[in-house]
């Protein structure tokens, strides 16, 4: 049994979903596990021309045989899950629904959050109330439903098992915000309230107040239909796991976003409202960190990030506009283009303190062929003083200035000429210049380099 989580080390999008789907037939896995995040993420897995969008379905679900497992640290949104289920069975791959004899290829967590439509208009009115200090977020009520999570005034998948739990959990969770709201009034305008003067203002505002919450609990009714689809596929995901285990199965855990964008070790407070990082499988999952052998650390041969806040590394010239031309540096569930720039190894070095990589894979390193001269961040400089230790302060970071180490770069070759020379003899000595420095300065072996946008445009290294 090898139970392996593939972590992001930087602020997402390092292909995480291509190299988890790289390693389901490496390692003879049969279960691949999401444990956090949900329609933010973005998992692009190009399999002969098919290029299948993944948000919130483990990258499993390419292989027939393998069950997909949505871990209770996700929060999912019921109506865009089924929509991504059809596009998945569009594309030519079976989703198979729990029968009496076992699991079917995709199982979600009882224990997973809801995402309801009141936390995209509450997303929408946060963001809007922050101003030019906003997060810049997917708008897909990601911090709002996790919000309710830690507030304990939240739907689960338990809640869907049939209608009228569920349309009693939506009304006491909205009747609870309706309490609240008037609370609030009566603290900030008491006058309204002791005022005889004002009783037509109290009569008009409380109906005010229950027509608005009507609506809301109306629209968060309407969830249940997506959900009645969804029925057949919940069940005790940790369970799952752990028997697969037990079996001596070998499992992935599939990361979501990045180390970064850690609601803990992150860039606060410009990340996600989620453990991205490796801790957050055991939370997210429910399997005992003991259980977990190995961890493979994804990065880029380059850095980007999408959203606001530091980066140190940023390029704001041509260099950076044709890394994010070739790169196609476009978000996969916003469209949104991504900010670019150097690789960063004080970043890469905080994400392995923080995950203990066992391994490295460096994606899209074709990107950077073509390039004159290619450059490493290997420290900041901050007010004047040299620093290797990444800042999690965002305030200092924003101070942090760049030290590169530059080398010659390489040609432009195809994705097959990297794969065919890293078979005759190695890649191009300029490219193991590159890798060889990455590996000094961060301490991990690179064990997987991907070269392409097909899955398996992938050198294995070991
Ligand atoms: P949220 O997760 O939608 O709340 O967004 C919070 C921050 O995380 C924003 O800066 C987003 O751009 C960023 N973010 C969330 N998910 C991803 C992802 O999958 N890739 C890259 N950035 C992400």
């Amino acid at each position: 049994m090898t139970a392996t989580a593939v972590v992001d080390g930087q602020w997402g999008d390092t292909g995480k979903g291509k190299i988890a789907n790289y390693l389901v037939p490496l390692l003879n896995a049969t279960c691949v596990a999401r444990y956090n995040g949900g329609p933010n993420s973005g998992h692009t897995v190009k399999i002969n021309d098919i290029i299948l969008r993944l948000h919130m379905v483990p990258c499993g679900i390419t292989y027939p045989n393998v069950l997909n497992v949505v871990g209770n640290g996700m929060v999912i949104n019921p109506e865009v899950f089924v929509g991504e289920m059809n596009e998945i069975t569009s594309k030519g791959y079976e989703i198979r629904e729990r029968s009496a004899d076992g699991y079917g290829n995709l199982l979600i967590s009882t224990k997973a959050h809801l995402i309801m439509p009141w936390h995209l208009t509450l997303e929408e009115e946060i963001e809007q109330a922050k101003g030019d200090r906003m997060v810049g977020t997917t708008k897909r009520g990601i911090g709002p439903a996790y919000m309710s999570k830690v507030e304990r005034e939240a739907v689960r998948f338990f809640d869907i098992d049939s209608q009228e739990r569920f349309e009693t959990r939506v009304k006491e969770v909205t009747q609870t915000r309706r309490n609240q709201f008037g609370l609030q009034l009566k603290k900030i305008a008491p006058f309204i309230f002791e005022d005889s003067e004002n009783a037509l203002v109290k009569e008009r505002l409380e109906a005010a107040i229950g027509s608005y919450f009507g609506e809301v609990y109306s629209k968060a009714a309407e969830t249940y239909k997506y959900c009645q689809q969804l029925l057949p596929y919940v069940g005790d995901c940790t369970g799952a796991l752990l028997d697969a285990m037990d079996r001596g199965e070998n499992v992935i855990f599939e990361g979501a976003q990045g180390t970064l964008l850690d609601v803990d070790h992150g860039t606060v407070p410009n990340v996600t409202s989620s453990n991205a990082t490796v801790g957050g499988i055991v939370t997210g999952t429910g399997v005992p960190l003991k259980r977990i052998d190995t961890i493979v650390g994804t990065s880029k041969a380059y850095t980007t990030r999408v959203g606001n806040g530091a980066f140190p590394t940023e390029l704001n010239d041509e260099v950076g506009e044709r890394i994010r031309k070739v790169g196609d540096e476009f978000g996969t569930t916003t469209g949104r283009s991504r900010r670019v720039g150097w690789i960063d190894t004080v970043i890469l070095r905080y994400a392995d303190s923080i995950n203990g990589f066992d391994e490295l894979a460096i994606t899209k390193l074709d990107v950077l062929g073509g390039l004159d001269k290619v450059k490493i961040c290997y420290a900041y400089e901050i007010d004047g003083t040299e620093v290797t230790d990444f800042p999690t302060d965002e305030t200092v970071l924003k101070r942090a200035i760049p030290k590169y180490e530059t080398y010659k770069g390489w040609p432009y070759m195809t994705s097959q000429e990297y794969i065919s020379s890293a078979k005759n003899g190695g890649f191009l000595k300029e490219i193991d210049t590159y890798l060889d420095r990455l590996y000094e300065e961060v301490g991990v072996s690179i064990t997987m380099v991907s070269v392409g946008s097909e899955r398996d445009e992938t050198v294995l290294l070991k």
